[in-house]
Protein backbone atom coordinates (compact mmCIF):
# COMPACT_ATOMS: atom_id res chain seq x y z
CA UNK A 1 0.00 0.00 0.00
CA UNK A 2 2.77 2.67 0.78
CA UNK A 3 4.26 1.74 -2.88
CA UNK A 4 1.40 2.39 -4.11
CA UNK A 5 0.50 5.54 -2.27
CA UNK A 6 4.55 6.99 -3.50
CA UNK A 7 3.26 5.68 -7.24
CA UNK A 8 0.52 7.73 -6.93
CA UNK A 9 1.95 10.95 -5.44
CA UNK A 10 4.78 10.90 -8.14
CA UNK A 11 2.22 10.15 -10.97
CA UNK A 12 0.56 13.14 -9.47
CA UNK A 13 3.00 15.60 -9.05
CA UNK A 14 4.56 14.65 -12.24
CA UNK A 15 0.99 15.45 -14.06
CA UNK A 16 0.49 18.67 -12.19
CA UNK A 17 4.18 20.06 -13.29
CA UNK A 18 3.37 19.33 -16.82
CA UNK A 19 0.12 20.93 -16.80
CA UNK A 20 -0.13 23.63 -19.58
CA UNK A 21 -3.19 25.89 -18.68
CA UNK A 22 -5.55 26.22 -15.39
CA UNK A 23 -8.02 23.93 -17.04
CA UNK A 24 -5.96 20.68 -17.42
CA UNK A 25 -4.90 21.34 -13.57
CA UNK A 26 -8.09 21.69 -12.50
CA UNK A 27 -8.72 18.10 -13.72
CA UNK A 28 -5.57 16.59 -12.60
CA UNK A 29 -6.79 17.66 -9.20
CA UNK A 30 -10.12 16.39 -9.24
CA UNK A 31 -8.80 13.40 -10.49
CA UNK A 32 -6.48 12.53 -7.59
CA UNK A 33 -7.91 14.74 -4.74
CA UNK A 34 -11.88 15.26 -5.79
CA UNK A 35 -14.47 13.26 -3.95
CA UNK A 36 -14.34 10.32 -6.25
CA UNK A 37 -10.75 10.66 -6.55
CA UNK A 38 -7.59 8.06 -6.27
CA UNK A 39 -6.74 9.49 -3.15
CA UNK A 40 -9.77 10.15 -2.04
CA UNK A 41 -10.62 6.36 -2.65
CA UNK A 42 -7.29 4.98 -0.71
CA UNK A 43 -8.21 7.53 2.31
CA UNK A 44 -11.97 6.06 2.87
CA UNK A 45 -10.76 2.67 2.10
CA UNK A 46 -8.75 2.48 4.91
CA UNK A 47 -10.60 0.67 7.22
CA UNK A 48 -10.52 -2.53 5.12
CA UNK A 49 -6.86 -2.14 5.93
CA UNK A 50 -5.50 -4.85 8.89
CA UNK A 51 -5.58 -2.51 12.27
CA UNK A 52 -2.15 -2.53 12.87
CA UNK A 53 -1.36 -0.76 9.27
CA UNK A 54 -4.06 2.09 9.46
CA UNK A 55 -2.37 4.62 11.12
CA UNK A 56 1.01 4.36 8.67
CA UNK A 57 -0.96 4.44 6.03
CA UNK A 58 -3.16 6.95 6.76
CA UNK A 59 -0.51 9.62 8.19
CA UNK A 60 0.84 8.64 4.88
CA UNK A 61 -1.76 9.17 2.56
CA UNK A 62 -2.39 12.48 4.23
CA UNK A 63 1.02 13.28 3.84
CA UNK A 64 1.02 12.69 -0.09
CA UNK A 65 -2.54 14.04 -0.04
CA UNK A 66 -0.65 18.06 1.40
CA UNK A 67 2.14 17.35 -0.82
CA UNK A 68 0.03 17.15 -4.21
CA UNK A 69 -2.14 20.18 -3.04
CA UNK A 70 1.29 22.42 -2.30
CA UNK A 71 2.36 21.08 -6.41
CA UNK A 72 -1.42 22.03 -7.08
CA UNK A 73 -0.92 25.58 -5.71
CA UNK A 74 2.46 26.76 -7.29
CA UNK A 75 1.54 25.55 -10.17
CA UNK A 76 -1.34 27.17 -10.74
CA UNK A 77 0.22 30.44 -9.48
CA UNK A 78 2.93 29.68 -12.38
CA UNK A 79 0.45 29.25 -14.73
CA UNK A 80 -1.71 32.64 -13.99
CA UNK A 81 1.40 34.80 -13.65
CA UNK A 82 2.09 32.97 -17.29
CA UNK A 83 -1.37 33.74 -18.33
CA UNK A 84 -1.48 37.92 -17.08
CA UNK A 85 -4.88 39.35 -16.32
CA UNK A 86 -7.38 37.28 -16.08
CA UNK A 87 -9.93 38.19 -19.11
CA UNK A 88 -13.43 37.54 -17.97
CA UNK A 89 -15.65 37.70 -20.97
CA UNK A 90 -16.75 41.18 -21.90
CA UNK A 91 -14.67 43.04 -18.84
CA UNK A 92 -11.33 43.98 -19.98
CA UNK A 93 -9.76 44.64 -16.77
CA UNK A 94 -6.99 46.50 -19.12
CA UNK A 95 -8.68 49.43 -20.23
CA UNK A 96 -8.71 52.74 -18.64
CA UNK A 97 -11.34 53.10 -15.65
CA UNK A 98 -14.22 55.48 -16.56
CA UNK A 99 -13.68 58.25 -13.77
CA UNK A 100 -15.98 60.53 -12.26
CA UNK A 101 -16.21 64.24 -13.03
CA UNK A 102 -13.90 66.06 -10.70
CA UNK A 103 -15.53 69.00 -9.41
CA UNK A 104 -13.88 72.02 -7.64
CA UNK A 105 -14.39 74.75 -5.35
CA UNK A 106 -16.79 77.73 -6.02
CA UNK A 107 -14.76 80.72 -7.00
CA UNK A 108 -15.86 82.58 -4.03
CA UNK A 109 -15.12 80.06 -1.72
CA UNK A 110 -11.34 80.54 -3.19
CA UNK A 111 -11.23 84.04 -2.45
CA UNK A 112 -12.49 83.72 0.84
CA UNK A 113 -9.56 81.21 1.38
CA UNK A 114 -6.98 83.60 -0.27
CA UNK A 115 -8.03 86.80 1.52
CA UNK A 116 -8.20 84.77 4.85
CA UNK A 117 -4.72 83.10 4.38
CA UNK A 118 -2.94 86.87 3.40
CA UNK A 119 -4.60 88.32 6.83
CA UNK A 120 -3.59 85.07 9.06
CA UNK A 121 0.18 85.48 7.93
CA UNK A 122 -0.15 89.11 9.22
CA UNK A 123 -0.83 87.23 12.47
CA UNK A 124 -4.99 87.83 12.50
CA UNK A 125 -6.89 84.36 13.94
CA UNK A 126 -10.15 83.38 12.37
CA UNK A 127 -13.47 84.08 14.74
CA UNK A 128 -16.82 82.97 14.30
CA UNK A 129 -19.99 84.18 14.51
CA UNK A 130 -24.23 83.27 14.33
CA UNK A 131 -25.76 84.37 10.64
CA UNK A 132 -29.10 84.60 12.51
CA UNK A 133 -28.24 87.17 14.79
CA UNK A 134 -30.17 89.79 17.78
CA UNK A 135 -30.34 93.05 16.76
CA UNK A 136 -28.22 94.06 19.95
CA UNK A 137 -25.20 92.70 18.48
CA UNK A 138 -26.13 93.59 14.64
CA UNK A 139 -27.39 97.15 15.37
CA UNK A 140 -27.02 98.85 19.18
CA UNK A 141 -24.06 97.29 20.36
CA UNK A 142 -22.50 99.19 17.19
CA UNK A 143 -23.52 102.61 18.46
CA UNK A 144 -26.67 102.31 15.61
CA UNK A 145 -29.24 102.61 18.43
CA UNK A 146 -33.13 101.70 17.40
CA UNK A 147 -34.53 104.38 14.79
CA UNK A 148 -30.74 105.83 14.08
CA UNK A 149 -31.03 106.59 10.46
CA UNK A 150 -27.68 104.44 9.97
CA UNK A 151 -30.36 101.45 9.59
CA UNK A 152 -31.13 102.71 6.50
CA UNK A 153 -28.07 102.14 4.85
CA UNK A 154 -28.55 98.52 5.20
CA UNK A 155 -31.81 96.90 4.16
CA UNK A 156 -32.35 94.13 6.93
CA UNK A 157 -34.07 90.81 6.45
CA UNK A 158 -36.46 90.41 10.19
CA UNK A 159 -37.26 87.72 11.80
CA UNK A 160 -38.91 89.10 14.32
CA UNK A 161 -38.26 92.79 16.21
CA UNK A 162 -35.21 91.71 18.36
CA UNK A 163 -34.03 89.01 15.48
CA UNK A 164 -32.60 89.61 12.04
CA UNK A 165 -30.19 88.31 9.47
CA UNK A 166 -27.24 89.86 9.91
CA UNK A 167 -26.32 92.81 7.63
CA UNK A 168 -22.88 92.47 7.99
CA UNK A 169 -19.82 90.73 10.03
CA UNK A 170 -19.19 93.98 12.53
CA UNK A 171 -21.35 91.87 15.44
CA UNK A 172 -18.62 89.23 15.54
CA UNK A 173 -16.54 92.60 16.34
CA UNK A 174 -18.40 93.02 19.52
CA UNK A 175 -18.75 88.84 20.25
CA UNK A 176 -15.24 88.84 20.01
CA UNK A 177 -14.08 91.87 22.50
CA UNK A 178 -16.85 90.30 24.90
CA UNK A 179 -14.79 87.38 25.00
CA UNK A 180 -11.28 88.75 24.27
CA UNK A 181 -9.07 91.07 26.36
CA UNK A 182 -6.68 92.92 23.94
CA UNK A 183 -4.67 92.02 22.38
CA UNK A 184 -6.90 91.63 19.21
CA UNK A 185 -6.26 90.55 16.41
CA UNK A 186 -8.84 88.56 14.50
CA UNK A 187 -10.70 87.93 11.01
CA UNK A 188 -14.05 86.62 10.89
CA UNK A 189 -15.50 85.75 7.33
CA UNK A 190 -19.39 84.87 6.76
CA UNK A 191 -21.97 85.32 5.16
CA UNK A 192 -24.32 88.20 5.65
CA UNK A 193 -27.98 89.48 4.12
CA UNK A 194 -29.30 92.33 2.31
CA UNK A 195 -32.72 93.29 0.47
CA UNK A 196 -30.58 94.22 -2.27
CA UNK A 197 -29.80 93.29 -5.82
CA UNK A 198 -28.57 94.64 -9.01
CA UNK A 199 -24.87 94.29 -10.76
CA UNK A 200 -23.32 95.16 -8.24
CA UNK A 201 -25.50 93.68 -5.17
CA UNK A 202 -26.74 90.38 -3.90
CA UNK A 203 -29.16 89.67 -0.91
CA UNK A 204 -26.53 87.42 0.22
CA UNK A 205 -22.94 87.93 -0.23
CA UNK A 206 -19.70 87.51 2.11
CA UNK A 207 -17.67 89.56 4.26
CA UNK A 208 -14.46 89.14 6.14
CA UNK A 209 -14.56 91.56 9.11
CA UNK A 210 -10.98 92.38 10.62
CA UNK A 211 -10.26 93.70 14.06
CA UNK A 212 -7.53 94.62 15.91
CA UNK A 213 -7.32 96.00 19.34
CA UNK A 214 -4.20 96.99 21.11
CA UNK A 215 -2.13 100.30 22.76
CA UNK A 216 -0.95 102.66 20.03
CA UNK A 217 -2.94 101.36 17.47
CA UNK A 218 -3.60 104.19 14.46
CA UNK A 219 -5.04 104.80 11.26
CA UNK A 220 -1.69 104.60 9.44
CA UNK A 221 -1.65 100.67 10.79
CA UNK A 222 -5.18 100.21 8.88
CA UNK A 223 -3.72 101.70 6.04
CA UNK A 224 -0.63 100.03 6.00
CA UNK A 225 -2.80 96.62 6.34
CA UNK A 226 -5.01 96.93 3.76
CA UNK A 227 -2.58 98.36 1.16
CA UNK A 228 -0.50 95.51 1.85
CA UNK A 229 -3.67 93.25 1.06
CA UNK A 230 -4.80 95.11 -2.03
CA UNK A 231 -1.18 94.71 -3.26
CA UNK A 232 -1.00 90.39 -2.32
CA UNK A 233 -5.21 89.87 -3.62
CA UNK A 234 -4.52 91.73 -6.93
CA UNK A 235 -1.16 93.06 -8.21
CA UNK A 236 2.21 94.64 -6.87
CA UNK A 237 0.53 98.08 -8.01
CA UNK A 238 -2.69 97.75 -7.34
CA UNK A 239 -4.00 101.05 -6.67
CA UNK A 240 -6.09 101.76 -3.73
CA UNK A 241 -8.53 105.00 -2.97
CA UNK A 242 -9.18 105.45 1.07
CA UNK A 243 -12.42 107.79 0.74
CA UNK A 244 -13.93 109.69 4.05
CA UNK A 245 -16.82 107.90 4.93
CA UNK A 246 -19.48 107.31 8.11
CA UNK A 247 -19.80 104.19 9.93
CA UNK A 248 -21.53 104.60 13.47
CA UNK A 249 -18.95 102.48 14.64
CA UNK A 250 -15.83 103.61 13.43
CA UNK A 251 -14.15 107.19 14.08
CA UNK A 252 -12.75 108.14 11.79
CA UNK A 253 -14.43 106.06 9.10
CA UNK A 254 -13.15 105.15 5.50
CA UNK A 255 -14.61 103.68 2.30
CA UNK A 256 -11.79 101.70 0.28
CA UNK A 257 -12.12 101.55 -3.12
CA UNK A 258 -9.71 99.28 -5.62
CA UNK A 259 -9.17 100.33 -8.85
CA UNK A 260 -11.51 99.47 -11.90
CA UNK A 261 -9.76 95.85 -13.64
CA UNK A 262 -12.30 95.90 -16.21
CA UNK A 263 -11.75 99.57 -17.50
CA UNK A 264 -8.16 99.77 -15.34
CA UNK A 265 -9.70 103.13 -14.16
CA UNK A 266 -11.61 104.17 -17.51
CA UNK A 267 -15.02 104.22 -16.93
CA UNK A 268 -17.56 101.08 -17.24
CA UNK A 269 -20.40 99.48 -16.54
CA UNK A 270 -19.20 97.63 -13.21
CA UNK A 271 -17.48 100.51 -11.69
CA UNK A 272 -20.49 103.31 -12.88
CA UNK A 273 -18.05 105.05 -15.01
CA UNK A 274 -16.18 106.31 -11.94
CA UNK A 275 -12.94 103.69 -12.32
CA UNK A 276 -12.97 102.06 -8.60
CA UNK A 277 -15.09 99.68 -7.15
CA UNK A 278 -16.13 100.24 -3.39
CA UNK A 279 -14.48 96.73 -1.88
CA UNK A 280 -14.46 97.55 1.81
CA UNK A 281 -15.15 100.14 4.39
CA UNK A 282 -13.04 100.73 7.58
CA UNK A 283 -11.99 103.22 10.45
CA UNK A 284 -11.15 103.25 13.78
CA UNK A 285 -13.27 101.71 16.60
CA UNK A 286 -15.53 103.82 17.69
CA UNK A 287 -14.65 104.84 22.00
CA UNK A 288 -18.25 103.91 22.45
CA UNK A 289 -18.36 100.52 21.10
CA UNK A 290 -14.94 99.35 23.19
CA UNK A 291 -16.73 101.05 26.30
CA UNK A 292 -19.47 98.86 25.34
CA UNK A 293 -17.59 95.85 25.92
CA UNK A 294 -15.52 97.22 28.86
CA UNK A 295 -12.15 98.22 26.92
CA UNK A 296 -10.54 101.09 28.67
CA UNK A 297 -10.37 103.46 25.95
CA UNK A 298 -7.39 105.78 27.73
CA UNK A 299 -5.21 102.67 27.42
CA UNK A 300 -6.28 100.61 24.09
CA UNK A 301 -7.30 101.61 20.43
CA UNK A 302 -8.39 100.04 17.61
CA UNK A 303 -9.23 99.51 13.82
CA UNK A 304 -11.66 97.63 11.85
CA UNK A 305 -12.66 96.95 8.45
CA UNK A 306 -15.47 94.69 6.58
CA UNK A 307 -14.31 93.68 3.28
CA UNK A 308 -17.07 92.08 0.26
CA UNK A 309 -15.47 88.79 -1.06
CA UNK A 310 -17.43 88.74 -4.30
CA UNK A 311 -16.48 92.60 -4.91
CA UNK A 312 -12.90 90.95 -4.81
CA UNK A 313 -13.60 87.87 -6.99
CA UNK A 314 -15.67 90.58 -9.34
CA UNK A 315 -12.05 92.22 -10.12
CA UNK A 316 -9.81 89.45 -9.70
CA UNK A 317 -11.88 87.49 -12.40
CA UNK A 318 -13.03 90.19 -14.79
CA UNK A 319 -16.72 89.72 -13.49
CA UNK A 320 -19.06 92.00 -15.04
CA UNK A 321 -22.14 90.99 -13.03
CA UNK A 322 -21.86 90.25 -9.37
CA UNK A 323 -25.35 87.69 -9.44
CA UNK A 324 -23.32 85.38 -12.24
CA UNK A 325 -22.12 83.52 -9.20
CA UNK A 326 -25.09 82.56 -8.33
CA UNK A 327 -26.97 81.23 -10.55
CA UNK A 328 -25.47 78.01 -10.83
CA UNK A 329 -25.10 78.09 -14.35
CA UNK A 330 -22.15 75.24 -15.07
CA UNK A 331 -20.75 77.06 -18.60
CA UNK A 332 -19.83 79.86 -16.00
CA UNK A 333 -18.72 77.81 -13.01
CA UNK A 334 -16.61 75.48 -15.09
CA UNK A 335 -14.43 78.39 -16.27
CA UNK A 336 -12.69 78.54 -12.96
C1 LIG B 1 -20.27 97.36 6.28
O1 LIG B 1 -20.93 96.36 6.11
C2 LIG B 1 -19.47 97.59 7.51
N1 LIG B 1 -19.82 96.64 8.50
C3 LIG B 1 -18.00 97.51 7.17
C4 LIG B 1 -17.15 98.00 8.27
C5 LIG B 1 -16.61 97.09 9.17
C6 LIG B 1 -16.87 99.35 8.42
C7 LIG B 1 -15.80 97.54 10.20
C8 LIG B 1 -16.08 99.80 9.43
C9 LIG B 1 -15.53 98.88 10.32
P1 LIG B 1 -20.73 98.28 3.88
O2 LIG B 1 -22.18 98.27 3.99
O3 LIG B 1 -20.08 99.37 3.13
O4 LIG B 1 -20.06 98.25 5.33
O5 LIG B 1 -20.25 96.89 3.25
C10 LIG B 1 -18.90 96.49 3.19
C11 LIG B 1 -18.57 95.87 1.83
O6 LIG B 1 -19.50 94.82 1.55
C12 LIG B 1 -18.78 96.83 0.69
O7 LIG B 1 -17.62 97.61 0.50
C13 LIG B 1 -19.03 95.91 -0.47
O8 LIG B 1 -17.79 95.40 -0.94
C14 LIG B 1 -19.76 94.77 0.16
N2 LIG B 1 -21.21 94.82 -0.07
C15 LIG B 1 -22.11 95.61 0.55
N3 LIG B 1 -23.36 95.34 0.14
C16 LIG B 1 -23.26 94.34 -0.76
C17 LIG B 1 -24.18 93.57 -1.53
N4 LIG B 1 -25.50 93.72 -1.45
N5 LIG B 1 -23.71 92.61 -2.37
C18 LIG B 1 -22.37 92.39 -2.44
N6 LIG B 1 -21.45 93.06 -1.71
C19 LIG B 1 -21.87 94.02 -0.89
Amino acid sequence: MEDRLRSIEDKAIKAVRQAKDQETLEEIKVRFLGRKGILTGILKGLGRLPRQERPKVGKLANEVKVRIERAVRQRLKALEKEAGPKVIKGFDPTLPGRTLPRGHLHPITTVLHKVCSIFERLGFSIAEGPEIELDFYNFEALNIPPDHPARDMQDTFYVDDKVLLRTHTSPIQVRTMEVMKPPIRIIAPGKVYRCDSDVTHTPMFHQVEGLMVDREVSFAHLKGILTHFAQEIFYRDTKVRFRPSFFPFTEPSAEIDIQCVMCRGGGCRVCSDTGWLEVLGAGLVHPQVLRNVGIDTERYSGFAFGLGIERIAMLKYGINDIRLFYDNDLRFLNQF
